[in-house]
């Protein structure tokens, strides 16, 4: 259905939009997509489809978000929490501690961060928690924090049961205790001037969103978060992530067996 032409113009759309690179093996995915939305909007010609998503916002980012892979679960990639527990009771930056999850998806991610910081922190008012994400119904469901069974699956019981309510047989809403520790904010990570208006930032949970990324958008997402970080800030990236080669803004180092990025200071970033 697609043809070659189509294709291209909903890639450079998403591309211009996103920064996610979606090449020829993509095509079938994007095809759904679009006719399933085209669906839902009763439009059968793709032209007047294109034509809607360069003129109407709301359509644009209703594609957006049948096109963003919102994959995410409590406690993913555990150690980086425990990394975090250990930072954050042994590094000085002063208080409130600032932790950015950017992306956010459905909120697991920054709700485990603030269950880690309730654990670890004695009093819980040293900390605020930002959630990220260009997907704005993946925020719905973060701001709403009800979860399923493969939400909750990683998470130790005696959390399930300390922060959770059970709300169903396989359902459970996060208490508002927790809740209260995460903003949510809608916006892009390539948009600068969004994300210089997030303030700075200790720690930034940027996992899982850079390998949807080409060079040209990871370097610019690098330089943003590089921004919205204090002098010394930690970075946290997905497994299979890895910013090394692309940038000198950040030093790998080790901590609690795993690899983290800090922040270079900025004046030495200068002498560059
Ligand atoms: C796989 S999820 C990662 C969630 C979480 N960080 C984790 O690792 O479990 C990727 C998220 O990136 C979001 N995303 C994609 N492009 C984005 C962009 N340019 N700015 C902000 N978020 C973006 C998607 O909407 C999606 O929710």
């Amino acid at each position: 259905m697609l043809t070659d032409l189509y294709f291209n113009t909903l890639r450079d759309l998403i591309y211009e939009n996103t920064g996610i690179v979606f090449d020829d093996r993509k095509r079938y995915f994007v095809e759904n997509r679009v006719r399933e939305h085209m669906e839902e909007l009763g439009i059968s010609s793709l032209k007047e489809y294109i034509y809607r998503l360069k003129r109407d916002k709301n359509v644009l980012k209703d594609f957006i978000s049948k096109i963003t892979v919102n994959e995410t679960y409590f406690y993913r990639e555990y150690y980086h929490l425990k990394a975090l527990a250990y930072l954050v009771q042994t590094e000085s930056f002063g208080f409130p501690v600032r932790v950015l999850s950017l992306p956010c998806s459905t909120g697991e991610e920054p709700y485990s961060i603030a269950i880690v910081l309730m654990e670890v922190l004695e009093n819980p008012v040293k900390f605020e928690i930002t959630g990220v994400d260009i997907d704005r119904n993946a925020l719905r469901k973060a701001k709403e924090g009800v979860y399923s069974r493969r939400s909750v699956s990683k998470l130790p019981g005696r959390y399930l049961e300390k922060y959770f309510d059970r709300i169903g047989e396989e359902m459970w809403r996060i208490k508002d205790s927790v809740k209260r520790r995460v903003r949510f904010y809608e916006g892009n990570i390539l948009d600068r001037l969004f994300m210089k208006g997030l303030g700075r930032f200790h720690y930034v949970f940027c996992k899982n969103l850079l390998i949807y990324f080409d060079d040209r958008a990871r370097v610019q997402a690098v330089n943003n978060l590089y921004d919205v970080m204090v002098d010394g800030g930690y970075l946290f990236l997905g497994h299979a992530e890895s910013i090394s080669r692309t940038s000198s803004l950040f030093e790998p180092v080790k901590v609690e067996g795993t690899i983290v990025y800090r922040k270079v200071r900025e004046e030495e970033e200068d002498e560059w």
